[in-house]
Order: structure tokens, then C-alpha cells, then sequence
């Protein structure tokens, strides 16, 4: 491989995780259940029947965990906050316990230089807000309002760069349309108000953290979409609306994209109030966008959905079998730049593939995910070169851990998790993103 180009001074070099996918000890110190709590319960909704109880216990080996962050030298740590540790059911009193085990993590981070950029939503919504609606209820807006300004005032002190939202596009889709991940309910397009919802949330959460001084920025699964031929071209705008503008054209254009191709007059299944959009274009301070893989749409054959997904043939494919498109990273990028004139600094929040990763003779041997990273920041900085101000890298994910429907079966780590015996191993991606981030500290 020839040597990774220079990252403008300042770059953040972190990882990315998500407190159900990595915490367990979900009755621990007073915190309450979770939709994924209740939906992973259920059966037959997640593969082989795992649950995030244990995972990868992260609540009781953080202080290990953190070492090996200060391992890798990072400067950012992207983590998010279980809603229901600091309020058991979503909203009322709080409990202190679980805002001292961020303010203790928090801690731990900044003594070894790292950044810590807390995520306050990454889908595990209180189960007590569920039983009232969930999302598809208002008030959860204004719930997660105030949630966000507890831990603004707990944690502002020491962090500077929130992250209110983790892909709203998937929790609406899988959550409340489709059913394949909590809450597990199939309302198919009438769950367009959990998307307003949500965003309204993000738009309220960014005045409570910027009231504060601090910064806000909502982390968005951004894909670029392309149609397989020519004549597929209105399926996939069909498509990129849905997936991509309906969460970045309400917060970067101040309004919706055209949703008629989902029978949706622009109301978002009636949810869209006077004065909401305006709140939802309060200027964020950044953009996180987590980048997995481009699509390929074509128009259907049968009548239903105005799209259908196509298979992106020719390129090598992860353990997931997601195809890998490096450069569909700088094409985004690009096209957001050039859709978005007024965009502010992006940060990407994830970007990773899961591996068949297994521990032989104590080592676990990754050149894939290597190849993975490598190729994926190559284009980040034909990006910047290209314009597009691109401020910091997360890679998704630090631990093997909880990846929701498919239980402990993808392995998007740096680090091994034996998941019976909780060790640790760090595989040879951990030694190249350690070496990658301190040859690139070392330059500037
Ligand atoms: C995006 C999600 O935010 C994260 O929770 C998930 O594990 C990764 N994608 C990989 O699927």
C-alpha cells in the first residue's frame, strides 16, 4: 500500500459504538427497559435468540475498554447514552446512577486525551415512552428535548460536540415500517410521522445544546443512489427521497422532498405543524454522516413500491454481503456538497464492515477490514481534496458487539469479543489504525 495522504491538522481519529449494542446490564443501577430490551425478549425476532443483557459488558469493563481506546490513540470517541439509565421511563426523575456512569466514562476518556462526542439517541428509546406512541407520538419530541438538556447540563462542562440522532431513516424503516427491529411494529408508509418526530427532536435538542454553547449535529445513513439504467431514473429519486432527503433536505433546505411516489402530501401523514420546519433548520454545527454502501435502484416489475433494490454486481462483498464501493463515499460527499451549498463540516460517524473474524493461535488476522479502512479513507480524502470539509473519521465499531436482528453474528470490531468469556483480543486492524493514527498525528 502506498503511504495514507496527509488529513488536514486537527482530524479527529475515532471510533463509534452504541450503548445497546455493547453495554448489557440492562437492570443495573436503576435503569429502566428499552424497546430493544422488550422487542429482543420477544421470540423469534432476533437471530439464535441473543439479547443485548450481557453483550459485550462494557457497564462493568469500560475501564479496560478505555485502555485499549488509549491504545489506538484516538481523539474522538463517539459512544451513545441509554436513554433509560437516566430515565427509567423515559421521562420524570432522574436517575442519578446512570448519569454517573457517563460522567465516570467521560472522565476516563479526557484523562487519556480522548474526545468524548455522545450520541442521545442510537434507537433504544424508553419502553415507557413506547407504551405512549413511541415515535409516532409528538410528545416524544419534546421528551427527548428535555432528556437532552439533563445530560447538556451533566456533561457540558467536559463535552463540546453532541450527536442528538443516530440514523432516523433506518429506526422509522426497520423500527415502525418494516418491524425487523424495535419497536417491531409494520405500519409500513404510515410510520412517515415517526421521520417529523424525530426530526423535530433533533431541531429541538440542537437549541437546548447550542442554548448551552455546545454543538450539535444529527448522524444520518447517507447512501448514494444511482439507477441501474437510464429508465430507471425516477425510481431511484423516488428512492434517494425517501432514504437520504427526507432527513437532510428538512434540516440543510428547511422542507420536505417530494414523498408523492408514497401517496404523502408533504404533511408527513398529517404530523407537520406551523413553525416545525423552522425549528428542525436550526443550523447545525456539523454533519455526521455513517456510510456503509451505494444502491442501485431500478423500477419494479410489479406495482407496490416505486423502487426495487438491485444487486451491485463486480465488487467484493462484506461478511454481510453489503457490496464494496469506497469510492461511493467520495461521490456522496461531492453530491452533498453540491446539494446542500450552505452544509456544514461533516464528520463521518461510522464506516466499517463485518469480517468472518477468528482467533487462531491467540491473533486475529483481518486484512479485509484493513483493506476496508484503508480504501474508505483514501476517498474521504479525495473528498476533501475535492472540496468537501470533512473534519473526522469514526470507524464503526471499536468491540465485536450486539448488531441488533443479527445478534453477535457480525463482527464489525477492531477488537475480538469472545462473547461467552468476555476477552478481548485485538486483531490486526486495531495495530494498523493505531500505527495509520499516529503517522498522521506525527505530520502535523
Ligand atoms: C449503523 C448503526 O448505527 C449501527 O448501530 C450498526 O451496528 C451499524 N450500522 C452496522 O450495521
Amino acid at each position: 500500500m502506498t503511504a495514507m495522504p496527509d488529513f488536514p491538522p486537527g482530524f479527529v481519529w475515532g471510533v463509534s459504538t452504541a450503548a445497546y449494542q455493547i453495554e448489557g446490564a440492562t437492570k443495573d443501577d436503576g435503569r429502566g427497559p428499552s424497546v430493544w430490551d422488550v422487542f429482543a425478549a420477544r421470540e423469534g425476532t432476533i437471530s439464535d435468540g441473543h439479547t443485548g443483557d450481557v453483550a459485550c459488558d462494557h457497564y462493568h469493563r469500560w475501564p479496560e475498554d478505555v485502555s485499549l481506546m488509549g491504545g489506538l490513540g484516538l481523539t474522538g470517541y463517539r459512544f451513545s447514552i441509554s436513554w433509560s439509565r437516566i430515565l427509567p421511563s423515559g421521562s420524570g426523575a432522574v436517575n442519578a446512577a446512570g448519569v454517573a456512569f457517563y460522567d465516570r466514562l467521560v472522565d476516563g476518556l479526557l484523562e487519556r486525551g480522548i474526545a468524548p462526542v455522545p450520541t442521545l439517541f442510537h434507537w433504544d428509546l424508553p419502553q415507557g415512552l413506547e407504551d405512549g406512541g413511541g415515535w409516532m407520538n409528538r410528545d416524544t419530541a419534546h421528551r427527548f428535548a428535555e432528556y437532552t438538556e439533563i445530560m447538556a447540563d451533566a456533561l457540558g462542562d467536559r463535552v463540546k460536540r453532541w450527536i442528538t440522532l443516530n440514523e432516523p431513516f433506518v429506526h422509522m424503516a426497520w423500527g415502525y415500517a418494516l418491524g425487523s427491529h424495535a419497536p417491531g411494529r409494520v405500519l409500513l408508509f404510515d410510520a412517515l410521522p415517526t421521520a417529523h418526530h424525530q426530526l423535530l427532536g433533533h431541531g429541538l435538542a440542537t437549541r437546548a445544546l447550542q442554548s448551552r454553547g455546545l454543538e450539535a449535529m444529527i448522524s444520518n445513513n447517507c447512501t448514494p443512489v444511482s439507477p441501474e439504467s437510464p429508465g430507471d431514473e425516477a425510481a431511484a429519486s423516488a428512492y434517494d427521497n425517501l432514504h437520504n432527503r427526507l432527513f437532510l433536505d428538512p434540516i440543510h433546505l428547511g422542507r420536505y422532498p417530494d414523498l408523492s411516489a408514497y401517496g404523502d402530501d408533504g404533511t408527513l401523514g398529517g404530523s407537520v405543524r406551523d413553525g416545525d420546519l423552522e425549528i428542525i433548520s436550526t443550523r447545525p454545527d456539523a454533519q455526521g454522516i455513517n456510510y456503509y454502501n451505494p444502491t442501485l435502484i431500478r423500477t419494479p416489475a410489479e406495482p407496490g413500491l416505486p423502487f426495487e433494490e438491485a444487486r451491485i454486481e463486480g465488487v467484493p462483498r462484506t461478511a454481510f454481503d453489503w457490496p464494496i464501493v469506497p469510492d461511493g463515499l467520495r461521490e456522496l460527499l461531492v453530491r452533498f456538497k453540491q446539494r446542500y451549498p450552505g452544509l456544514p463540516p461533516v464528520y463521518i460517524t461510522e464506516n466499517g464492515c463485518s469480517v468472518a473474524d477468528e482467533v487462531v493461535d491467540g491473533a486475529v488476522h483481518d486484512p479485509d477490514r484493513v483493506a476496508y479502512l484503508d480504501a474508505h479513507l483514501r476517498a474521504i480524502h479525495a473528498a476533501i481534496e475535492e472540496g468537501v470539509d470533512v473534519r473526522g473519521y469514526f470507524t464503526w465499531t471499536l468491540l465485536d458487539n450486539f448488531e441488533w436482528a443479527e445478534g453477535y453474528h457480525q463482527r464489525f470490531g477492531l477488537i475480538h469479543v469472545d462473547h461467552e468469556t468476555q476477552v478481548r483480543t485485538p486483531k490486526t486492524s486495531y495495530g494498523w489504525y493505531r500505527d495509520l493514527i499516529a503517522d498522521q498525528l506525527s505530520r502535523t
